[in-house]
C-alpha cells in the first residue's frame, strides 16, 4: 500500500465563539502562548510523516497563507539585529511542508469542506485534521492511525471517551468490542442526544480516510443543521466497507471553546522549559490572591 503523505487541514470557519477577536483574524491563527493555534496542527502533520498539506480556506483567512509564507523583510531586519533564535522561528514556519491552499467558498458544512479537497488529493488515501483540536503527543495518536490504516487498508477515527452530557456535541460511534484500543466501527450517528447515543465514544478532529469518501461525499444528503455532515458520508461509507476507530484518552485540547483554549495556553506553557517555573508561579499566585 502506498504510504499516506496527504493532510487535508478544513479552516474556513467563521469563529464566531471568538468574536471579535476573529472579526478580522482567523481564529486558526489565535496563538498557544506564541504560535499560531494552526501550526501546532501542521507540525503534527508533518512529524507524523506527512509532507503536503492542503488548508481549505475561505474570506478573511489571508492571513493563514502569509503565516507559512516566507516575510523577507521580516527576516531582514531580524538577521541585521542578531536575533538569531527569532529568525531560526520564523524562517522555520515557512519550510514546515508543501502547503497548498484552497478556498471552500459557501459554508455548507465540514462534510463539503471536505469535499473541496478531493482534486488536491485524487485517488489516495489522506488525513484530516481538524485546527479546533491540537494534540500534545509528539503525533503519537496519529502515527497509531495511520498503522492502522497500513494494516487494514481502511478508514480510522480518533475516538474518545467522554461524560454523557457532551455527547451531544460529537459524532459518536456504535462500537464493536475492542482490543488494544482499537474498535471496528458499526454504525456512526452525529451529535445524538444524550438518551439516543450508542455508546460515550466521540470522534473527535483527527481521521484517516480512503478515498472512497469524496464518493459517499458526493451522495450525501444536507444533515443536521442542513449542512453537508461528514459524519453522514462515514456512515454511507460504513454501508461497503469496514471503518476502524481508535481509542485514545491525552493530549488532546478543544481549543474550539474558551475555557479549552485557555488552557490549552496554560498547559502549553507549563510543559515548555522557559515558561513552566514563571506560569506554575504566577497560577499559585492567581489562587492565593484571589482566595480561590
Ligand atoms: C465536527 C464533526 C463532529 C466531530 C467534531 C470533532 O463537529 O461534525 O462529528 O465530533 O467536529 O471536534 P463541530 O465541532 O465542527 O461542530
Amino acid at each position: 500500500m502506498t504510504k499516506i503523505r496527504k493532510a487535508v487541514i478544513p479552516a474556513a470557519g467563521l469563529g464566531t465563539r471568538f468574536l471579535p477577536a476573529t472579526k478580522s483574524l482567523p481564529k486558526e491563527i489565535l496563538p498557544i502562548v506564541d504560535k499560531p493555534a494552526i501550526q501546532y496542527v501542521v507540525e503534527e502533520a508533518v512529524a507524523a510523516g506527512l509532507t503536503d498539506i492542503l488548508i481549505i480556506t475561505g474570506r478573511n483567512k489571508r492571513a493563514i497563507e502569509d503565516h507559512f509564507d516566507r516575510n523577507f523583510e521580516l527576516e531582514y531586519y531580524l538577521r541585521r539585529d542578531g536575533k538569531d533564535d527569532m529568525l531560526k522561528e520564523v524562517e522555520a514556519s515557512s519550510e514546515l511542508a508543501d502547503i497548498h491552499y484552497v478556498r471552500q467558498r459557501d459554508p455548507l458544512g465540514l462534510g463539503h469542506a471536505v469535499s473541496v479537497a478531493r482534486e488536491h488529493v485524487g485517488n489516495e488515501s489522506f488525513v484530516v485534521l481538524l485546527p479546533d483540536d491540537i494534540m500534545v503527543d509528539d503525533a503519537a495518536l496519529l502515527r497509531s492511525m495511520l498503522d492502522t490504516h497500513d494494516r487494514y487498508g481502511r478508514s480510522v477515527l480518533a475516538l474518545l471517551e467522554v461524560a454523557p452530557d457532551e455527547i451531544s456535541s460529537y459524532g459518536c460511534v456504535d462500537p464493536a468490542p475492542s482490543h488494544d484500543g482499537l474498535v471496528e466501527v458499526k454504525a456512526i450517528i452525529e451529535k445524538p442526544v444524550a438518551a439516543e447515543a450508542p455508546s460515550n465514544l466521540a470522534v473527535f478532529g483527527r481521521y484517516v480516510f480512503t478515498a472512497d469518501i469524496f464518493e459517499t461525499l458526493d451522495r450525501v444528503q444536507p444533515g443536521r443543521g442542513g449542512e453537508i455532515q461528514l459524519t453522514d458520508a462515514i456512515s454511507l461509507l460504513l454501508e461497503d466497507q469496514s471503518v476502524y476507530g481508535q481509542k485514545f484518552s491525552s493530549g488532546r485540547h478543544d481549543i474550539g471553546q474558551k475555557l479549552g483554549f485557555l488552557r490549552a495556553n496554560i498547559e502549553v506553557a507549563l510543559d515548555r522549559e522557559d515558561l513552566s517555573a514563571d506560569v506554575a508561579e504566577m497560577l499559585r499566585d492567581i489562587v492565593r490572591s484571589r482566595d480561590l
